[in-house]
């Protein structure tokens, strides 16, 4: 082989080991993420959702909306995103991969970043955490249907790209991120120093386990990607319960035992993943009303404290 040869194949591989490290440890929660179309081949014709541009001719993409499917990641396309050729592109290493090879774990140290985030990995963690999990937080935030006089507190707010989003919405009320991690509540106060000078959002270091807030302070409460960390998932539902006022509403969403092969790359030891029953089962017995619950893998639980 040439030495031009060589260094290709030297950076396709780097390339193609870099995104299988971002897809196994950055992109583990989310559906949907970003890749190189090249490494895609078209198998055949799909459902279309999320409009991007291809050419079904010279088999060339203009990016792509990437969905990880039963641990495949298939690369979706649309040609003028109005009339849709639609067709469903696969990696074929993947394929492979999903029909039998045992998928790679997130080391415990990291998944432990995601639970408690500290130091330079904490910061690196947080600043991958808020974009793969941001469409996920949009998802739950427009189901919170949050009010202009709403009283909000985000559980486990991360690095608090959420409270941002939520302000913009209780443009009169108030927004609050509670989080364990020192680490977090100092990025996530960054990220919103302007709404914190202004009073409309704080940010807590604390737990679920116990909230420094008053009962019956909030209208709405949002959670997203936690539950897996909570030890007794009971307790931290009535501390929930106990913040909320009566008829005030919240969202869990969270990734459920549904999807055994997604939840199989994350280590025991840090993270418990339930089933939807068992979660559905808790909230009542916490004293709280399930709304509706959407989805299977990432589920979104929408619920209220009764009036
Ligand atoms: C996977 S991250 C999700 C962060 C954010 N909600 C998001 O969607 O980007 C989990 C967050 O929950 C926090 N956390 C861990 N244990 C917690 C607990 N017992 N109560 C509240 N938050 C907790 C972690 O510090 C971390 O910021």
């Amino acid at each position: 082989m040439s030495a031009r040869g060589c260094l290709r194949a030297w950076q396709a591989d780097a390339a193609a080991r870099l995104e299988q490290l971002v897809h196994k440890f950055a992109g583990a929660y989310s559906e949907t993420r970003w890749f190189w179309p090249r490494w895609f081949r078209r198998t055949a014709p799909g459902v279309w959702s999320q409009g991007r541009l291809y050419n079904p001719d010279d088999g060339r993409t203009c990016g792509g909306t990437v969905r990880v499917k039963g641990g495949v990641p298939e690369l979706r396309g649309c040609a003028l995103k109005v009339v849709c050729r639609s067709q469903i592109w696969r990696r074929p290493q993947d394929v492979v991969a999903a029909a039998g090879a045992p998928g790679v774990r997130l080391p415990i140290f990291i998944a432990e970043q995601a639970r408690n985030a500290h130091g330079v990995l904490g910061r690196v963690i947080a600043f991958v955490m808020a974009r793969k999990t941001w469409a996920q937080n949009q998802r739950a935030i427009d189901a919170l249907k949050v009010a202009p006089e709403d009283h909000v507190l985000d559980i486990g707010c991360g690095p608090g790209r959420a409270l941002s989003a939520l302000a913009a919405k209780a443009v009169r009320g108030r927004v609050v991120g509670a989080d364990p991690s020192e680490l977090m509540a100092e990025i996530a106060s960054d990220r919103n120093k302007a709404l914190l000078r202004s009073g409309r959002v704080d940010v807590a270091v604390a737990g679920v386990e116990a909230l420094p807030f008053p009962q019956t302070s909030f209208d709405k409460v949002l959670c997203v990607h936690l539950v897996y960390f909570w030890a007794d998932l009971v307790a931290a539902l009535r501390e929930i319960r106990r913040v909320l006022k009566p008829g005030g509403q919240f969202v869990l969403l969270f990734r459920t035992t549904a999807d055994e092969r997604a939840t199989s790359a994350f280590p025991p030891e840090v993270y418990r993943f339930r089933a939807l029953a068992e979660v559905i089962a808790d909230l009542r017995s916490a004293g709280l009303d399930l709304i509706e619950a959407d989805g299977e893998g990432v589920v979104l639980l929408r619920g209220r404290r009764p009036a």
